[in-house]
């Protein structure tokens, strides 16, 4: 596989090397467990900014803030009850949390949504936490893709996204989890704002009440647009591929044909899901011109992942 100049693996010297470019108000591209980030320093408007130009994300779209751990999300948030709890079971990990900024926080208020909230994460990955403890600022990280396209899973998929026009891509291999966090609202009752691997039943049970889907789009512009599209159309419940179309297979095939891609043989969601963008791309890649996609259970993970293929099919 070619190895491009602009991705680097995850050494001391390249990681002191990111949090250098970072300080600087530079963009990089970095590894989490659900999907690539990039990364800015997240108390430069100037920094910011960058990121939405190169992504051509749309302004009122807010960017999720990543935090090297619980006190330093408090440094910067209003006490919240919900938060702790939460944060205790589920993270450093795939999940986001919605959170009033305190007054004084130092945070680019470009990063926040109409409401003027902050969503903040601890990712699990070690090289991103390693630049955040290095770095010792909170970063801000929307997924590394052009506005509305497929998530990023690997240093090569950055790639294929930016080019060069960021100087730095730290390669940690493939994304554990495949599909972003989840996002969750605390600043009410919680609502859940975007399904994801930490799904709404594990929350409402660890909560003990019912933690309902919102349907106010306005403050999470990001799941009312057109999502994730691989650039080709897809077509879901599907048996067979169109014409000149591959097929998205979970579990095992009932028919013969060498335009199978498959989710998981042995029917794991999680197994769909870390493998859900990879192959979504790779289609595309091989020059199929659509992707038909069979069923997938819509329960646990499911549920995000299908979540995921209704927008892109949209
Ligand atoms: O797994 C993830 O969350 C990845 C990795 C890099 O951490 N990040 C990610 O970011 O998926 P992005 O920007 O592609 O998606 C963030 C979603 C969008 O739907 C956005 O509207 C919503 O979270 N969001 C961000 N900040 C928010 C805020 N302050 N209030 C409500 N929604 C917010
Ligand atoms: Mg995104």
């Amino acid at each position: 596989m070619n190895y491009y100049s602009n991705i680097y693996k995850p050494t001391a010297k390249n990681l002191n090397k990111s949090v250098k470019l970072l300080k600087e108000g530079q963009l990089i591209g970095i590894p989490t467990e659900t999907v690539y980030g990039l990364g800015s320093i997240a108390n430069s408007d100037k920094a910011v900014k960058k990121i939405y130009k190169l992504k051509k994300r749309p302004s009122r779209n807010p960017i999720i803030v990543h935090f090297k751990d619980l006190k330093s999300i408090q440094s910067e948030t209003m006490t919240n009850k919900y938060l702790k709890k939460l944060y205790k079971k589920f993270s450093p990990g795939p999940i986001t949390y919605v959170l009033k900024l305190k007054k004084n926080s130092k945070i680019s208020k470009l990063l926040l949504n109409k409401n003027k909230h902050i969503a903040c994460r601890v990712p699990k990955n070690k090289i991103f936490l390693k630049i955040l403890k290095k770095l010792n600022k909170p970063i801000a990280a929307p997924s590394a893709n052009i506005s509305n396209r497929v998530s990023p899973t690997t240093a090569f998929h950055v790639h294929d996204e930016f080019k060069n026009k960021i100087n730095v891509i730290i390669d940690g291999g493939s994304s554990n989890v495949g599909i972003e966090s989840t996002v969750i609202d605390l600043t009410k009752k919680p609502k859940l704002l975007r399904e994801g691997f930490i799904t709404q039943k594990k929350i409402s049970n660890l909560l003990q009440i019912k933690v309902k889907k919102s349907n106010i789009i306005n403050t999470s512009p990001g799941q009312s647009l057109l999502h994730y599209s691989p650039g080709i159309p897809v077509y879901l419940n599907r048996k067979i591929p169109k014409k000149n179309g591959a097929l998205l297979v979970f579990g095992k095939s009932q028919i013969k044909s060498n335009d199978l891609f498959y989710l998981s043989r042995k029917r794991s969601l999680t197994e769909a899901s870390k493998k859900l963008y990879q192959l979504l791309r790779k289609i595309k890649k091989n020059g199929y011109k659509n992707i038909s996609v069979t069923p997938i259970p819509n329960k646990d993970i499911g549920v995000a992942i299908n979540d995921r293929l209704k927008r892109s099919a949209k």
